[in-house]
């Protein structure tokens, strides 16, 4: 973990792996030979297809790639640079040979399979939520904390929430720079994040009230989502939190290697296809202000400054979609905090949140 730097510290971006190669385990050598075996299951899925596109865009060196989906979709192609390649179904024996396995299919079949993938010798990168606060797994965000990778007892990475990383991509420069203490958020989140249902949802509800229709179908969410907002995300847990406000919470601190880290979260969602923002106050252990803010991001990787509003320049949604960075503005001193910054961050969750993230994972093998 990151350990906390003094105030006033020079900035360097982390440094990539640096891996003992005598103690490598089986897994990794396979996994670092030079095009590797590839497989991901939930490929038809709104991020295992996001997986695919990142895959090309990043060139990463596929020498095979195995696209694992339900039952439903075996035999349907899917193209991967020229070639179209057929799903298969997921199952115990399908990751012979599999050098990195890709699991963005839902946290039940990751708890299902991603142990045998693991036995059958493949890297697992997992995106759902099914290990990533076990303490043999390592919850990974490559710009953060890349060294966390490097132990896995179990052979299995996990991919934090989506709304964890975007937050942790916005406030780790700052942490490195002045000490994070606590945080209070909002986030907007999109309706991709419940993955191709809620894409779905949101298109069908503004279709049928465009025509006037009033037969909304409520599937995904308890509320109409269209020209509505719904502040919950996922199910109530104890104190009246969700399940996501608590990610924030237990991953922030995971990732950060902050255990007394305070965070108070209050998640929503919104009628936007894709990118999630986060609103956030952060308390620091040293003072904070504007300028060292904006000096803190300067140069970090996958995270840029927008911040000009007098021109109204700020990020949003759409300027995020599809992107690979994200985006922060409204950087301004809070006003009920000491030493304390508020400020906006954008990121697109299927892309950084959640694909983008996991193949980074799969670069630092
Ligand atoms: P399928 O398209 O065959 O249902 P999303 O979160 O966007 O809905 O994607 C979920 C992914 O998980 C899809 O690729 C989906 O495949 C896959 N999936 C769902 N149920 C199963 C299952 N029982 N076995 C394997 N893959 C599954």
């Amino acid at each position: 973990m990151d350990p906390l730097r003094p105030p006033g510290d020079n900035f360097s971006p982390p440094a990539r792996l640096r891996l003992d190669t005598q103690a490598l385990s089986t897994n990794t050598q396979r996994a670092m030979s030079s095009s590797a075996h590839v497989a991901i299951a939930g490929a038809t899925g709104a991020v295992g297809q996001e997986i695919i596109k990142c895959l090309e865009e990043r060139d990463f060196p596929v020498g095979k790639l195995t696209l694992l989906a339900s039952a439903r979709s075996a035999g349907r192609k899917l193209r991967f640079r020229d070639s179209e390649i057929e799903v298969r179904e997921l199952t115990q024996d399908s990751f012979k040979g599999v050098d990195i396995a890709l699991f963005s299919a839902g946290g039940s079949l990751s708890l299902e399979y991603a142990p045998s993938a693991a036995s059958a010798g493949a890297v697992v990168v997992d995106n759902s939520s099914a290990f990533r606060m076990d303490p043999e797994v390592p919850l990974v965000v490559p710009e953060v904390n890349p060294e966390a990778a490097e132990a896995r007892p179990r052979g299995i990475i996990a991919n934090p929430n989506c709304t964890t990383i975007i937050t942790m991509m916005g406030l780790y420069p700052l942490h490195r720079k002045f000490g994070l203490k606590s945080i209070i958020a909002s986030s907007y989140q999109a309706v991709s994040g419940s993955g191709q249902a809620g894409i779905t949802e949101l298109r069908n509800q503004v279709s049928a009230l465009s025509d006037d229709r009033t037969d909304i179908e409520k599937r995904v969410y308890p509320h109409q989502i269209a020209f509505n907002v719904i502040p919950q995300v996922d199910q109530f847990l104890e104190g009246g939190y969700t399940r996501e406000e608590l990610k924030m919470l237990n991953e922030g601190r995971k990732i950060l290697g902050l255990p007394g880290l305070k965070v108070t979260c209050t998640c929503v969602r919104v009628p936007v296809y894709r990118s999630h923002s986060v609103s956030v106050t952060a308390q620091f252990e040293s003072p904070a202000s504007v300028a060292e803010a904006h000096s803190a991001y300067h140069g970090y990787p996958g995270i840029r400054v927008v911040d000009d509003p007098g021109n109204a320049l700020y990020p949003t949604p759409l300027d995020t979609t599809e992107k690979d960075d994200c985006l922060v503005g409204r950087i301004r001193e809070d006003m009920v905090l000491e030493s304390a910054l508020a400020l906006w961050i954008v990121g697109d969750q299927v892309k950084k949140g959640a694909a983008l993230n996991a193949v980074q994972i799969a670069e630092l093998l």
